[in-house]
Parts: C-alpha cells; sequence; structure tokens
C-alpha cells in the first residue's frame, strides 16, 4: 500500500471516528439549543424537564448507532424530542447518531439475543399473551404488537380490540418462538404513550346502544403499512360495521407522535357513532386551545398534547363524531404528537410536515 493510499485511509478512520465540522454544525443547529453545544443538557431553550445531557449516557431507548438512529429520526412522543427524518437526510442522522455516541461514556454493545425479534424495512405483526403495559392495569393474555421500522411498537388488546399505548425502542422478544407453548411476549421498547393510563374504555359507542364490542379479524403488513381489520358488534352480536385501522410513527421538526389511519364502513344501517380515540391526558378538564380539527391539552412536563384531525369527522374534547351512511366507508386519521407551543407556525408546520391537509 503506498504512503498516499495508507495516509487516505487514516484519515478515512479519522473521520469515523471525530465528527466532521459538518456534523458539529448540524449539532449546533438542530440539537444545541435543547441538548447544549457541549451535549450536558443546558440549551437555550426552557424545557420543564431538561433535555438529556449525553455525558451521563444512559439512553432509555437505547444506546447502539442503530438504536440512536431510531431515536433521532422518530423522536421521542411524549416528550419536546422532535423527530429528524423529514428534515435530515438518513447520513446526516447518522452522523449526529454517531457523534452523540463520542459525546457519552464508553460503552459495550450488547449483544441481542437470539429470541429477539428485530424490525427492519418492513413493520411486524406478533400475537401472544402480554404483560401489563402499566402498574395497575390487567394482564391482557391475549394481545398483539405492531412493531414499525421507526421503532414505534403499537400494543393492543384483542379479546376487544383497543390501542393501550405506544412503546419506543426495540421491538419483542419471546423464548419458543416456534413453539405453541405459552410463554409470554416481552415487549422491549418503553412506554412512551398510554391510553388512559394503559387501561382505555372500549373505541366506539353507538348512542343508545351504548358501547359496541370490537371483534379482530385480522392483521395486515403491505410495504411499510400495517394495521388490524375488526367488526364492531352491538350487545346481541349483531355486526354493525367494520373498521380498518392502521399505525405509524409520526415524526416532525416541531413535535413526534403517532398516527392512526381509521376507515369505517357500516354494513347496512345510517347512524351516529363515537369514537373514544382521543385520550386527552387523564388529569386534563379542558384543553389549552381548539378549533374543528385541532386539541391541545397541557400535559406532564410543560408540554403539549395535540391532537389533528383530517379527513371525516368533527373532534370534541374526548372523541371524535362520526355519522356513518350504507355504502359509504368514513375515512380518518388522528394524529397525536408533542409540541411545545401551539403557535400558528408550529401548527402549520406540524400539519405540513405529517402530510395532513388542513
Ligand atoms: C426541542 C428540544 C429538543 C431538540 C431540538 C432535540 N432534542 Fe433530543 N431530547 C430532548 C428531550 C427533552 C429529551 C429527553 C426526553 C425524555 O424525557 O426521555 C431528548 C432526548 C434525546 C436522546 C436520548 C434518547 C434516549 O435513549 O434516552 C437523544 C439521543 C437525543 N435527544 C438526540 C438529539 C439529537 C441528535 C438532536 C438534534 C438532531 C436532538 N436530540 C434535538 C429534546 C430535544
Amino acid at each position: 500500500m503506498s504512503a498516499t493510499f495508507l495516509a487516505l485511509g487514516l484519515g478515512l478512520v479519522a473521520a469515523l471516528q471525530q465528527p466532521d465540522d459538518a456534523t458539529r454544525a448540524l449539532f449546533i443547529t438542530n440539537c444545541a439549543p435543547c441538548h447544549g453545544e457541549s451535549g450536558d443538557g443546558q440549551g437555550s431553550t426552557q424545557l420543564d424537564r431538561p433535555a438529556r445531557s449525553f455525558a451521563d449516557g444512559g439512553f432509555s431507548f437505547g444506546n447502539t448507532e442503530e438504536a440512536l438512529l431510531r431515536t433521532i429520526s422518530t423522536g421521542i412522543p411524549g416528550t419536546p424530542m422532535p423527530g429528524f427524518d423529514q428534515t435530515l437526510d438518513e447520513g446526516q442522522r447518522r452522523a449526529l447518531a454517531q457523534l452523540v455516541r463520542a459525546l457519552g461514556p464508553p460503552t459495550d454493545d450488547v449483544e441481542t439475543l437470539g429470541s429477539q425479534l428485530d424490525v427492519h424495512e418492513r413493520p411486524l405483526v406478533v400475537r401472544g399473551k402480554l404483560p401489563p403495559i402499566a402498574e395497575e392495569t390487567d394482564e391482557h393474555p391475549r394481545g398483539l404488537l405492531i412493531g414499525t421500522p421507526g421503532g414505534l411498537t403499537f400494543q393492543y388488546r384483542t379479546d376487544d380490540v383497543r390501542l393501550l399505548g405506544v412503546r419506543l425502542g426495540d421491538f419483542v422478544q419471546r423464548t419458543d418462538w416456534g413453539g405453541r407453548g405459552g410463554s409470554a411476549l416481552e415487549p422491549l421498547g418503553v412506554p412512551v404513550f398510554l391510553c388512559e393510563g394503559g387501561a382505555p374504555r372500549a373505541s366506539f359507542e353507538r348512542p343508545g346502544a351504548g358501547d359496541l364490542l370490537a371483534k379482530l379479524s385480522g392483521s395486515f403488513v403491505r410495504g411499510r403499512e400495517a394495521g388490524l381489520t375488526y367488526r364492531l358488534l352491538e350487545a346481541d352480536g349483531r355486526v354493525v360495521a367494520t373498521v380498518t385501522e392502521r399505525v405509524d410513527a409520526l415524526s416532525t421538526s416541531v413535535g413526534s407522535g403517532f398516527a392512526r389511519h381509521f376507515r369505517i364502513e357500516s354494513t347496512g344501517e345510517a347512524f351516529p357513532l363515537l369514537a373514544h380515540v382521543v385520550h386527552p391526558p387523564d388529569d386534563a378538564t379542558q384543553p389549552a386551545w381548539r378549533d374543528a380539527k385541532t386539541l391541545a391539552f397541557p400535559a406532564e412536563g410543560g408540554v403539549l398534547r395535540t391532537i389533528l384531525l383530517e379527513g371525516d369527522g368533527v373532534l370534541a374534547r374526548d372523541r371524535v363524531h362520526l355519522s356513518l351512511e350504507p355504502g359509504r366507508a368514513l375515512a380518518f386519521t388522528l394524529g397525536v404528537v408533542t409540541t411545545l407551543d401551539h403557535a400558528a407556525p408550529t401548527l402549520e408546520r406540524l400539519r405540513a410536515e405529517a402530510g395532513l391537509a388542513r
């Protein structure tokens, strides 16, 4: 190998270990306002709960390069940490993940266990026995997890289809993937969002007839999309509507969260339907702000839980009002995003980057 090649090779190694000026500049512009220029968590943005000091390490959602890339891309729903997958390209995000790792204490990469299932380009759906998502909630022997490539996992109970919460991190582990024994699934992500404390009420109600039972028909993965199909039943067992629900991450530069896309079709008659899918924070009495398609609730840590509706339906404080007609499917998307404010420019950026029209 010639001296020039050797020098080039050494330069490359150094470049991989030392953040280049361009990456430093990206960090200063995009991250330092919250994390501080040295990554010590002392940025200029006022946050009730400070951003993480990278020097202390101890990342809640994983400290491998891949895990950090995921957190930086998706953001951390429920906290002010935004997602950067629309504003920075993958190379930039990867370089920042390496820089964050370099700012932290030296770490040993933990070997992943053979029984761990990871999500790559396509979402994954698994069913099985799940531990309670939060203390004081029931174990749901029949559960379902949808893992998305951005690191969010949507946890459902399936005896009466309800989203219980959303996790961020690795996907799931089980000791006997091949066996049919009842060994429990162990979701690996940390819960970042709980629907009504992890024990939500039934998702759909027909005024006059009460709550409808949601019976799972199946799950699907199509390309990067994943979701569930289910039927809504009245107490006498009559199926009155069918639902397709698709979920994905909603990462924007002003806040991160997730979106649920619903398509609902009546099996015969016209009737009003209430969708209890807004899940305001437990202690929230009144929204801090609202219009026909947006709600913003003050949430723990001085942030806002912002709810966006797009498509059919009318948004109320804790539900979506729908009106079913035979032969016409209703379609709406509900976005749940944590933002620092509800100023007009924030909401405009949110809607534009989330792909939700006004
Ligand atoms: C608007 C403020 C804000 C900005 C901008 C921001 N962050 Fe964060 N970040 C946070 C907060 C707050 C947390 C802590 C969240 C929590 O409570 O777990 C955090 C946490 C993190 C974590 C820790 C994840 C873990 O596993 O615990 C990483 C890594 C991170 N940020 C990287 C970045 C990078 C890289 C950028 C710039 C590209 C950035 N952040 C921009 C607010 C911000």
